[in-house]
């Protein structure tokens, strides 16, 4: 796998101050590094690319852009958009590289209305409830699902 593309929609610009309780005291940029030094750690091989928006138009429009894009894997953590984005769901199901969805929190454990996850159903699997790892657990299950299904 040579290039990721990690998407992370609205208020996730706030980790570190946000709800710390439930997301924790890392600060995106510093999930950023952990991400990286886990790769480089586990040698994992491959370039990523970091993305945030609070704007469901600029997260379709990013997805979109990966259409013709060499990109291997996309990332993605829509917040709360998960619950609800029908046009982020549509735009994942127009492109055809591997895509995981992540959550920090285990969003099962939380309130109802966080259980239903609409842009999930245009991934391949999703990861949540690891925390910051969430990102690294889901790079680096692309290297060993393709030594696993050769
Ligand atoms: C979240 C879970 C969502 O329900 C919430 O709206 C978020 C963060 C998570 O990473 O746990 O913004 O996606």
């Amino acid at each position: 796998m040579n290039k990721v593309l990690v998407i992370n929609g609205p208020n996730l610009n706030l980790l570190g101050t946000r709800e710390p309780e439930i997301y924790g005291k890392h600060t995106l940029a510093n999930i950023e590094s952990i991400t990286l030094k886990l790769l480089k750690k586990n040698q994992i091989l491959c370039t990523v690319e970091w993305f945030q928006s609070n704007s469901e138009s600029e997260i379709v429009d990013k997805i979109q852009s990966l259409m013709g894009d060499n990109v291997d894997l996309l990332v993605i953590n829509p917040g709360a958009y998960s619950h609800t984005s029908v046009a982020i769901l549509d735009a994942l199901k127009s492109i055809s590289i591997a895509k995981i969805e992540v959550h920090l929190s285990h969003t099962l454990k939380r309130e109802e209305f966080r259980h239903k996850k609409l842009t999930a159903l245009g991934c391949d699997a999703v990861i949540e409830g690891l925390g910051p790892v969430g990102y690294f657990t889901a790079i680096s299950s692309q290297e060993y699902k393709k030594k696993f299904t050769k």
